[in-house]
């Protein structure tokens, strides 16, 4: 390929998608036809949850997230899996139709499940759009948004976990490899008297 970061030109939207049961941060949305009742694909990975959630589903909902949406929507959707968390404690969501949609967005549609398709790693689910509403006639927010204006404000879980060492003389901390320093670049002291905790516990 000459350049594939023309890939990156195809301009995407941020929704969550739910299902009964689970959901994620989807990105890769496309509207496929038009119409009353348009067709949209969405790609979702195989390592999901909520892949397994959408090959046992007959509907699911995409709420559409605006420049202004809370961030923690997307840290929890985007960044935490339905097997370990329960998302929906965690953000307010109102029923539709047996489908919990976002509240902070600017509005949702509900879908009825066509098909998927896979290959190794994806799956493209189709959906019917059955029902639809909009909340805030505001800006939707795009991927190249997120990633340029919002992306840096979200600390990605596994960020957290990170180690920081700190010194117990004066107080410096280093959060890389503790072997890379020798002495506390600050009051001088061994690395002995480092300790380590997670940056979690500091909050
Ligand atoms: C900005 C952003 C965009 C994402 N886009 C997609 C996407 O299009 N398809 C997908 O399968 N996962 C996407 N993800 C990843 C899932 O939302 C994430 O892996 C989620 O934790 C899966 O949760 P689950 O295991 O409960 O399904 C995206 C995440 C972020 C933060």
């Amino acid at each position: 390929m000459k350049n594939n970061k023309i890939i990156q030109k195809i301009t995407q939207g941020m929704y969550v998608l739910t299902t009964q049961n689970g959901g994620c941060i989807v990105d890769a949305v496309s509207k496929i036809s038009a119409g009353e009742n348009p067709l949209i694909a969405v790609s979702v990975k195989k390592n999901n949850y909520t892949n397994t959630l959408l090959r046992e589903s007959k509907t699911f909902a995409l709420s559409v997230l605006g420049e202004e949406t809370n961030l923690e929507i997307i840290e929890i959707f985007g960044m935490h899996s339905m097997k370990e968390v329960n998302k929906f404690e965690k953000v307010e969501t109102i029923e539709v139709d047996n489908l919990k949609v976002i509240k902070d967005s600017l509005g949702y549609m509900i879908l009825e499940m066509i098909g998927g398709m896979d290959n190794d790693t994806h799956t493209l689910f189709v959906g019917k759009v059955i029902e639809a509403d909009l909340f805030e006639e505001k800006e939707p927010m795009s991927y190249s948004y997120y990633e340029k204006k919002k992306k840096n404000l979200i600390k990605n879980p596994i960020e957290k976990e990170k180690n920081v060492y700190f010194c117990t003389i004066c107080g410096y901390s280093y959060d890389e490899e503790l072997k890379k320093l020798q002495r506390c670049p600050i009051c001088g002291v061994g690395k002995e008297l480092f300790i380590r905790r997670n940056e979690n516990a500091r909050k």
